[in-house]
């Protein structure tokens, strides 16, 4: 966690004036348990908030300017809601901007503020860095303005500003995650109705392990999109038998067994395995957690991981090799690729005994295996969005 005596000197020597009325919040970063790339279609995921994130400071102005600065990017931005649009020029500032103009449309007002960013989450590594800039900046300016707030309004408002006016259609997944996160808890989420069971994550003797491949995603916007409109084009086929069918996680593999002749492309009904297995993987693996099955918890990352990287195909080397090498680490349960893919991180459930061998064992090998060197976080689950 970010030192805000710290944080608000630098606040003061930007912005000027005193550290009087100077307000701060936190949003964390996320990591998907399991239940990859179900959640735009309507099925379950199993994320957990973590205890790192985005730190956001504000501090009422007298008029309606907004003045964005962050300790992680030089783009400093002054602007206004009113008529404001995604400007390539504005870079980061896009995503607070995206969030307060949503939240704008729905009738919620805002003064202006001086508003300053310190973010402790990778960029581009899938761990949700922008919905926790989204979300700290959702809950602080409508904390701040004494409006009503409903966590899981704020997450579909930001995942709305991130489809409409970034133009990035992704789930609810990440937004909904880092609004509702509980400390020691993965939320259990069924992204068709958003009803949601927060579990405790019982995994005493066990860390989970995130790995950086410091591969950033490359192409993730297009492949995420064209996974996308797969999905929507199996949905069609498999319409044939089921006419009302509007989402593949309305299905169980036994369903899409008997029917996924009905799609005549292969890599379509590979992209329809991997969505309706995964989703019954999440629900396995809930269970497990809840039986204090460890093993079959860890089994279950790995057949995700396989499936993410045979079926749906959005691995890459860098996944595969250091999900590999984690495997090989004697005391590592499973190990699987999280967030969207193409780069990014894995996460590893490991016993404490192995967690040195695994930092040292599988940062060798990954060092020799590919062009990256790795970076590794002994995970903590933590809380969703709040005041400090
Ligand atoms: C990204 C998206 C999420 C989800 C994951 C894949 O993180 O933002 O909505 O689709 O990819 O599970």
């Amino acid at each position: 966690m970010a030192n805000i005596t710290e944080l608000k000197k630098t606040f003061v020597e930007l912005f000027g004036g005193t550290e009087e009325g100077i307000q701060s919040y936190f949003a964390p970063g996320r990591v998907n348990l399991i239940g990859e790339h179900t959640d735009y279609n309507g099925g379950y995921v199993f994320p957990a908030a973590l205890t790192f994130g985005t730190t956001m400071l504000l501090r009422k102005r007298s008029d309606n300017v907004l003045r964005f600065a962050s300790g992680n990017f030089k783009k400093t931005a002054d602007i206004t809601l009113e008529g404001a649009t995604n400007e390539k020029e504005h870079d980061w500032v896009n995503y607070p901007k995206a969030v307060l103009v949503h939240l704008s449309k729905r009738g919620y007002t805002f003064s202006g503020y001086d508003v300053y960013y310190l973010g402790e989450i990778p960029n581009g590594a899938g761990l949700s860095s922008s919905a926790s800039v989204q979300l700290v900046t959702a809950f602080g300016f409508m904390t701040a303005e004494g409006h009503p707030v409903d966590r899981v309004e704020l997450a579909l408002v930001a995942q709305e500003s991130e489809n409409q006016f970034l133009g990035v259609k992704c789930g609810i997944m990440d937004q909904f995650t880092v609004a509702n996160g509980k400390k020691d808890h993965a939320i259990l989420l069924q992204c068709d109705t958003l009803k949601y069971d927060l579990i405790p994550f019982q995994a005493a003797g066990h860390k989970l392990i995130i790995g950086n491949t410091n591969k950033r995603r490359g192409l993730v916007d297009s492949e995420y999109n064209a996974r996308r409109a797969q999905c929507e084009e199996a949905v069609g086929y498999l319409r044939q038998a089921f006419p009302n069918l509007q989402l593949l996680g309305e299905l169980n593999a036994e369903q899409l067994k008997a029917n996924e002749h009905l799609i005549p492309d292969e890599t379509v009904r590979k992209r329809a395995r991997h969505v309706i297995e995964e989703n019954d993987r999440v629900l396995a693996s809930v269970k497990a957690l809840k039986e204090s099955d460890l093993d079959a918890f860890g089994q279950l990352m790995i057949a995700s991981h396989d499936s993410l990287r045979d079926q749906y195909e959005v691995t890459c080397k860098e996944l595969d090799v250091m999900v590999e090498e984690a495997l090989k680490v004697p005391g590592v349960l499973g190990s699987r690729m999280t967030g969207a893919g193409f780069g990014g991180c894995t996460v590893s459930l490991v016993k404490d005994e192995s967690v040195d061998a695994f930092l040292q064992e599988v940062g060798r090998a990954y060092a020799e295996r590919t062009d990256f060197k790795a970076d590794f976080y002994v995970a903590e689950i933590g809380d969703g969005a709040k005041a400090l």
